[in-house]
């Protein structure tokens, strides 16, 4: 018979595992408590980047009003590094950065603003220039004495090092400055970060890059209800930056692309010519009763409550309330009905807001219809009612991603418990 002593050291060792499985550092940074706002250079300008563009645009940030409604993050893409010296310092390219970035950073915060950098945890960029892998040390310490404020790290060149052990020791050499980066994990979503990213940065992409195009929006939009339970204070899903007003979309499919963003609790960060902003998109980015959507301090993602082919309907909780989008995919105008029960999980008398049109449209039992312009979108914020039960349980649309995420966490407890089990079953019944 199996004595006592092995079994307890069966015991222990699994115990044991346990304990390693759920052992985690975590980020120690404190930031993202709702998702951030900001502008990036890649979507616009790609690597014709320089000091003087980035002056500009910080400039403009502060002129439009775009800071004070909470566009802080000025962030650099690709494209900004010359080489590493002697020590392993990377410095700035010295033809379009040759002020340096501490400068750079300087004359941002100058104007209230937070500065962004972009490196890659491969031995190069996705454009080919430096990436910090085996420099993480010193690149993360080069970054606090600049007074980098965000950092995007790409995933290029990585020699096939799996990405959480990658993406984890930027965070721990983040960590050790003690200077509060928010570090934005950017893995295009290839190794489920949004199981594991959340001990290891403030956000994560869940997708491939983001193109200028109507398909590229409806791609990237259809492989998001599935995660959106893992958005939340401090650590966010990124379906890839903005491309309103970099031209290419209707001013409804801007609108749509921006408010679906902004109610999935994605990162806000523009990515056009803010020097010049046409009134149109202006008037889209600066509409803070959306903002307000993505700003809520409850941090909690819309879900899909329907999808047809023609149309979606996605609702959420609010700290003060309810938001629906209703969502018109279709070549056409058509109406959308939100129904109160089937889609936001609570009967009773609803006040309704239109956030678009910035206009309360009165108290409605039971649904509220709304006709919608082709690939447009209506958002409403509504308030009232009662909660029928906690929310959201219409939809069974996590149990892939939930059972992944219980077979890395629990599968070799599971496993060694079936082998025990199995020992003492041929022990005691198999003589
Ligand atoms: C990758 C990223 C993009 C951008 C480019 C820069 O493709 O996903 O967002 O940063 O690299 O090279």
């Amino acid at each position: 018979m199996m004595s006592l002593k092995v079994s307890l050291s069966m015991f222990m060792t699994l115990f044991g595992l346990i304990c390693i499985i759920n052992e985690t550092n975590g980020l120690d940074n404190g930031l993202g408590r709702t998702p951030p706002m900001g502008w990036n250079s890649w979507n616009r300008f790609n690597c014709t980047i320089d000091e003087n563009l980035i002056k500009q645009t910080a400039d403009a940030l502060v002129d439009y009003g775009l800071r004070d409604i909470g566009y802080k993050y000025l962030n650099i893409d690709d494209c900004w590094m010359g080489e590493r010296d002697e020590q392993g310092y990377i410095h700035a390219s010295n033809i379009t950065f040759p002020g340096g970035i501490i400068a750079l950073a300087d004359y941002t915060h100058s104007k209230g603003l937070l500065f962004g950098i972009y490196s890659d945890a491969g031995y190069r960029t996705c454009a080919g220039r430096i990436g910090s892998l085996g420099f993480e040390d010193v690149d993360a310490i080069t970054y606090a004495s600049w007074g980098i404020d965000y950092l995007k790290y790409d995933n290029c060149y990585n020699e096939s090092i799996p990405e959480r052990q990658r993406y984890e020791i930027m965070r721990d050499m983040l960590n050790a400055t003690k200077r509060p980066i928010f570090y934005s994990i950017c893995e295009w979503g290839v190794s489920q970060p949004f199981l594991w990213a959340n001990e290891v940065g403030n956000s994560w992409r869940t997708t491939g890059d983001i193109h200028l195009g109507w398909e590229s929006i409806l791609d990237i939009l259809q492989q998001q209800h599935k995660i959106t339970q893992y958005a939340g204070p401090g650590g966010w899903n990124d379906p890839d930056m903005l491309q309103v007003g970099n031209g290419n979309l209707t001013i409804d499919e801007q609108k749509s692309h921006f408010s679906l963003w902004a109610a999935l609790k994605a990162p806000l960060l523009l990515g056009f010519d803010i020097r010049y902003p046409p009134t149109d998109v202006l008037g889209i980015v600066n509409n803070t009763e959306i903002i307000a959507i993505n700003q809520d301090p409850l941090g909690k993602s819309v879900n899909i409550a329907q999808s047809t082919k023609r149309m979606d309907v996605w609702t959420g909780e609010l700290s003060d309330g309810y938001v629906a989008l209703l969502f018109n995919k279709a070549e056409t105008s058509i109406t959308i009905n939100l129904n109160f029960t089937a889609h936001l999980n609570v009967q009773g008398e609803l006040s309704i807001r239109d956030l678009w049109e910035h206009e309360d449209k009165g108290a409605y039992n039971d649904s509220y219809s709304r006709e919608v312009p082709k690939h447009g979108i209506v958002v409403l914020k509504l308030t009232g009612g009662t909660k029928i039960k906690e929310y959201p349980d219409f939809i069974d649309q996590y149990s892939d991603a939930a059972l992944s995420e219980f077979v890395i966490k629990y599968g070799v407890f599971v496993l060694l418990l079936i082998v025990i089990v199995f020992q003492y079953y041929i022990r005691y019944f198999c003589k």
